[in-house]
């Protein structure tokens, strides 16, 4: 991957490596010796790569001291140095299949010249895969059985003596035990920190900075990632701080070992197993590529469903004797390969820090980045959370970031890289004004957020509407935010209520409504009027009241008349309801804005109801989608969904290919009957529909 022509001149090309080699040199050292990474793993392996290519594709331009050829680490002097007898090795990476199967072929190679025999195209090595566990390398050193010595990796000559606080880590043997138990032992492996440890450190140190009281230093740090983590967590001077964070530990190599009882690295793992290690359960003794490249594929979409970090898979030939003959180079050993997955944090420019208005007037602060490609989606938004996280990572305008997404997890704008700063760039300060409607934002003393005060504020509306047609709410298919703002900019709703007034017509004067888009969008709206109570409550957006006391209370007060009339002592005694709640329910149905907006959802047709029917919990129906359409006799709509959904399906609102069977009741819309007929879906009247709840079948139509 050269993109130098032969003629560039020799100079322009040892400044361009000079200036990588300096530029990976100050990385080093940010990432381990300061434990604050400046770049992502992606753009470190790019550099690296590109500076290896430009050397090998220039033999004849001297390189003295490259990181090519080193493993990178830094020492500092904060604890005793340690000289690795047996050097700790760092290992190649490769990013595809292609350069897997590129390293199996150089290795097959080497195999056959080694081994002298013929070429033998049948020859499949059997190989060990591993995770890579997103973590900082150990070695551990048994005395006896006796754990004598803990140490980093370093510069992988010389690491640091980090054994006082490998002794606090509990799944760290600090006596072999088993027939063996009195050998000496080198293990190295892979100290992490489990990602509830990780999460709940951040989550802590954000309710501190939140919390808007003095506190001591060391304890307000974010951690970049896991791995940053675990380094800073491993090297700290008191090791009860080192014992608090949680770390945890998977051996992957035996360096040295007085009493060698395997022949290969999967035993060897076992041997470490038997002697009290806790080994990752997903390694796997697998026979050729072909295998190897399935279960890859299948770590790369699910890396997320564990509960640490890796960054890959490792690749390693089985057999020792393999490996002798294969050896190593002066960073890494030929006989294994590192498998990297796409990277989960990436540096991008923040190009502006804007505020978003919530449905309860909160301001919350979030970043406008250049998009980065993160965990397989397109990231250019990230919540900056609120004021004080944004002063206290001293994010600023014009800053390159580092940001961090882990699957699902949203968005993280971790830190900025200060070293790119522009000279200019100026502390964020907080708008005075709501971005929306220009009222002045207050703050409750004492607390992070500030608020916009303006009940009617376009952005609240526009916030409120759309949490109410929200999943968690009445859940509208097709009302989500952006046609929410263009209906309400349109001047076609001003409050949820209005939602119950839109017509087809209206719609279909509207870009990108066609008459099935549009009929689709009024049928979700009808097919809302019959959801219960409780997810009508949610979505009033009356503070305090989530999912579960919107629960509560539409099990007690059946109906909607009943609770706008309680009194906040009958309310605060429903279980799980305190006086706050109450007392903001009472407030919610007091204020005439209020009582208007629900007269119009009356006018609208919703007058929504808890089902008092008694709860039957089958599994006839297996997940398959039912939709009903007309009046039925025994059942309300919202009756007849949750008896779908008690006996394991679920309730459609559109007829389509999946669907299962189509109820007709009185009065049927006669484009799902004319949708079933051209699909071929059965139509099934109560009377079936009740079979069909009682069977799961269909008789006839
Ligand atoms: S084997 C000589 N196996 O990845 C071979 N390394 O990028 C030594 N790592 O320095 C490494 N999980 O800190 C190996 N299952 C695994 C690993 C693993 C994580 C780390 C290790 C190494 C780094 C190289």
């Amino acid at each position: 991957m050269s993109d130098q022509g032969d003629s560039k001149p020799k100079d322009d090309l040892r400044k361009q490596i000079e200036i990588i080699k300096s530029r990976i040199r100050q990385w080093d050292y940010a990432y381990y010796g300061l434990d604050q990474p400046l770049v992502g793993d992606f753009e470190y392996d790019t550099a690296l790569r590109k500076l290896r290519d430009l050397e090998d594709q220039n033999p004849d331009i001297a390189i003295v001291d490259s990181p090519t050829k080193s493993v990178g680490g830094i020492i500092s002097d904060l604890f005793r140095p340690v000289t690795h007898t047996i050097p700790m090795q760092s290992l190649d990476n490769v990013f595809s299949f292609d350069e897997l199967r590129a390293w199996e072929a150089r290795i097959g190679k080497s195999l056959l010249q080694w081994s002298d025999s013929e070429p033998d195209n049948s020859m499949q090595v059997q190989y060990v895969l591993e995770l890579k566990i997103d973590g900082l390398a150990l070695a551990l050193s048994y005395k006896n059985g006796l754990l004598v010595r803990a140490a980093t990796r370093g510069d992988g000559t010389t690491g640091e003596d980090v054994t006082a606080n490998v002794m606090t880590i509990d799944v760290i043997p600090k006596e072999l035990k088993g027939p063996f138990k009195s050998i000496d032992l080198e293990v190295r492996g892979e100290i992490y920190m489990p990602l509830k440890a990780f999460n709940d450190h951040n989550e802590y140190v954000a309710r501190l900075i939140e919390s808007n009281e003095a506190q001591p230093k060391d304890k307000l740090k974010f951690f970049a990632n896991p791995r940053n983590a675990a380094a800073g967590s491993l090297r700290q001077k008191d090791p009860r701080t080192t014992r608090s964070r949680n770390l945890s530990f998977f051996p992957y190599q035996v360096a040295y070992c007085s009493a060698e009882q395997y022949g290969s690295h999967f035993e060897s793992l076992k041997f470490l197993q038997d002697l009290g290690f806790g080994i990752n359960s997903n390694t796997e003794l697998l026979q050729g590529l072909g295998e190897i490249e399935a279960k890859l594929s299948r770590w790369a979409a699910e890396r997320h469903t564990l509960d640490y970090e890796i960054d890959g898979a490792v690749i390693k030939v089985d057999s020792i004797e393999l490996r002798e003959g294969l050896g190593s180079t002066s960073r890494a050993p030929r006989w294994a390969i590192a498998y990297k997955f796409a990277p989960q944090e990436k540096s991008t420019k923040l190009n502006k820090i804007s505020v978003s208005i919530g449905k309860t007037g909160r301001a919350t602060p979030f970043a406008e980045l250049d998009p980065v490609l993160l965990s397989g989606s397109e990231v250019a938004l990230a919540t900056l959370h609120n004021e004080a996280q944004v002063s206290f990572k001293d994010l600023r305008e014009g800053d390159t970031v580092i940001v961090r997404k882990a699957g699902d997890v949203i968005p993280e704008v971790v830190s900025p890289v200060l070293e790119l700063r522009p000279i200019d760039a100026k502390p964020w300060e907080f708008p005075k004004l709501c971005p929306t409607c220009g009222a002045r934002l207050y703050r409750i003393d004492g607390e992070v957020d500030w608020y916009c005060p303006n009940f009617e504020c376009g952005a609240q509306v526009v916030a409120r509407i759309a949490h109410f047609a929200s999943r968690q709410a009445m859940d509208i298919a097709g009302l989500g935010e952006t046609n929410v703002e263009r209906f309400y900019k349109l001047g076609l709703i001003k409050t949820a209520a209005d939602i119950y007034f839109l017509t087809a017509k209206d719609l279909l004067l509207l870009a990108r409504f066609g008459e099935k888009s549009s009929s689709q969008l009024i049928e979700a709206i009808d097919v809302s009027r019959t959801r219960p109570l409780a997810k009508f409550l949610v979505g009033l957006t009356i503070r305090h009241v989530g999912n579960v006391a919107a629960e509560a209370l539409a099990s007690k007060f059946s109906s909607l008349s009943s609770l706008s009339q309680a009194t906040s002592d009958e309310i605060s005694e429903v279980n799980g309801i305190g006086a706050t709640i109450a007392a903001n329910v009472v407030a919610f149905f007091a204020n005439e804005h209020n009582q208007t907006l629900l007269e119009r959802f009356a006018k609208g047709g919703v007058n929504p109801t808890q089902s008092v029917l008694p709860i039957v919990h089958k599994n006839t129906l297996e997940q398959r989608s039912i939709v009903v359409t007309g009046t039925l006799v025994h059942f309300s709509r919202q009756e007849a969904d949750t008896a779908i959904r008690n006996a394991g399906g679920k309730p459609g609102s559109s007829v389509s290919s999946k669907t299962f069977a189509l109820i007709v009741g009185e009065s049927p819309g006669t484009s799902k009957v004319n949708r079933a007929i051209e699909l071929g879906i059965p139509q099934v009247d109560e009377a079936g529909f009740i079979r069909l709840l009682e069977t799961g079948n269909v008789v006839g139509s």
